[in-house]
């Protein structure tokens, strides 16, 4: 609402005014002061704050105490992969700095902290014999995590796959991978659904394998025809349902399970009811190879036309076993993907060419589009019929620069997340079930092939030294937090 609008405007809107309370001269007294925002502000009173990390990406103690090594130990150590020629051995070290992590997290206020589980330090092999120790590290941390307040949200795969399975089956080539992350899966529920009790299966299927089996561009670097890729997200999708199941066989009741994707943003390019219903198809179509196959137990029609004779193979029993019930939907959001208009011709969308001039953040693919973290799920929501989603993931990357007197000042990313909470919050206030928030990303950590160079932390991190400063937006944030509240 506009701060010039009065109180008594407001009052009638709010359909206060025919409650007939309010005399003449309150009226006219409370016309003198401007009616703010604030209450218009606010976020569900349940509402999740966190951050979010993963675990190749600051962990590092990358042979501490059995690890195996993983799918990006190999990518990342091999010449050329990776932009200033870094890797993950000791990251953020946060293997040793845990606690004093946890601080960080507490200081913001959060009550809610997504992590990832490094399969490798828990079946060194990808499977057969697990590493108690690794398991122990995991333990500590979440043990840390709720003696400080703090509610632990676990993923199982954050990309780094163990070596062992990319050696011997081909990685998410093959079946058996899925199977291996079942009985990984089916192990961590064991013994850690006793304190966590939101596990996420797999994040971003619809990154690490169009990156990593299709451009190779990330771990594990292959190019393979449209076929394969087809049938290794196939695999993924199978991984995700079988881990559900162990999950809900082997986890302690209570324990919630769904996954976090990088759903393709569809946004309506003007918010006419006919490209609303087109996004609406676009955000389902564009998501036919892992959300929708899981939400609905089918591939759609026009992806299987799509996709023609490089379609995945796949069997009913396989569909049904990817459409296990979830609790939860996960939406990473970051850039808008797709503006969406309707068409006449089926399935009924037109995705406009986005201008070499949209605005991006320092990240050029970070396109600035606020209302994404409205669109997103509240079209996923009607689709879907979701009850609850979180937004698993959403930041930026900012120049950084520290002042001499140790200050960064990353007045973009406040902007940024100002902007997007912003349309969030717009979301929440008509009922769009999102639940939760993980702002991606706690400190500054190894960003996959751009290594340290891009800076995505509200943390900033010397990696010289490991010391750790909070940025301007982790005042904001904690700001956000404290009020429950977007106040300008
Ligand atoms: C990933 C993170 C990554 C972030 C920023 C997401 O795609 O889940 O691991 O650091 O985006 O690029």
């Amino acid at each position: 609402m506009p701060n010039d609008v009065s109180r008594r405007d407001f009052a009638k809107l709010a359909g206060l005014a025919a409650l007939g309370t309010s005399s003449d001269a309150a009226a006219a007294k409370a016309e003198e002061r401007p009616v703010t925002n604030d209450i218009l502000r606010q976020f569900p009173h349940d509402f999740v704050w966190g951050t979010a990390t993963s675990s190749y990406q600051i962990e590092g103690g990358a042979q501490a105490d059995g690890r195996g090594p993983s799918i990006w130990d190999v990518f990342s150590h091999a010449q050329g992969n990776i932009e200033d020629g870094s890797n993950g051995d000791v990251a953020c070290d946060h293997y040793h700095r845990y606690k004093d992590d946890v601080r960080l997290i507490k200081e913001l206020g959060c009550k809610a902290y997504r992590f990832s589980i490094a399969w490798p330090r828990l079946f060194p092999d990808g499977d057969g014999r697990p590493n108690p120790k690794g398991l122990d590290f995991y333990n500590r941390l979440v043990d840390e995590l709720l003696a400080n307040g703090i509610t632990p949200y676990a993923t199982l795969y954050h990309w780094d796959l163990p070596q062992a399975l990319q050696e011997r089956v081909g990685g998410w080539r093959s079946a058996d991978t899925a199977k291996a992350f079942a009985d990984y899966s089916g192990y961590v529920a064991e013994h850690l659904t006793d304190r966590v009790k939101t596990v996420f299966t797999v994040n971003e299927c619809g990154r690490f394998i169009p990156f990593g089996y299709g451009l190779g561009i990330d771990a594990p670097g292959l190019k393979l025809p449209q076929a394969e890729v087809n049938q290794a997200r196939h695999h993924v999708a199978l991984a995700h349902g079988l881990a559900v199941q162990a999950i809900r066989a082997k986890g302690r009741a209570g324990t919630r399970v769904g996954m976090a994707e990088n759903i393709t943003a569809c946004v309506p390019a003007i918010d006419t009811p006919e490209n609303i219903r087109a996004a609406e198809i676009a955000t389902r179509e564009l998501n036919a190879g892992f959300l929708n196959v899981i939400l609905e137990g089918r591939y759609t029609d026009a992806f299987l036309a799509w996709a023609g004779k490089d379609a995945p193979r796949f069997t009913a029993e396989e569909l049904k076993t990817i459409a296990a019930p979830v609790d939860f939907v996960g939406l990473n959001i970051y850039a808008p993907q797709a503006y969406v208009v309707a068409s006449d011709r089926a399935p009924g969308f037109d995705v406009l060419p986005m201008p070499a001039s949209f605005p991006h953040m320092s990240s050029p693919w970070l396109r600035i589009g606020p209302e994404t973290a409205y669109w997103v799920p509240r079209l996923a929501a009607k689709i879907w019929n979701l009850k609850t989603v979180y937004i698993t993931e959403n930041g930026t990357s900012s120049d950084d620069q520290m002042t001499p007197d140790g200050k960064v000042h990353d007045l973009d990313r406040v902007m940024y997340l100002r902007n997007y909470l912003g349309q969030l919050q717009r979301a929440t206030a008509e009922g769009v079930p999102v639940k939760g928030y993980f702002l991606w990303s706690l400190m500054d950590n190894f960003e996959w092939v751009f290594g340290y160079r891009q800076r995505f932390g509200i943390y900033h991190v010397d990696f010289d030294t490991q010391v750790r400063t909070p940025k301007l937006s982790a005042s904001f944030y904690r700001h956000v937090i404290a009020k429950n509240a977007l106040l300008v």
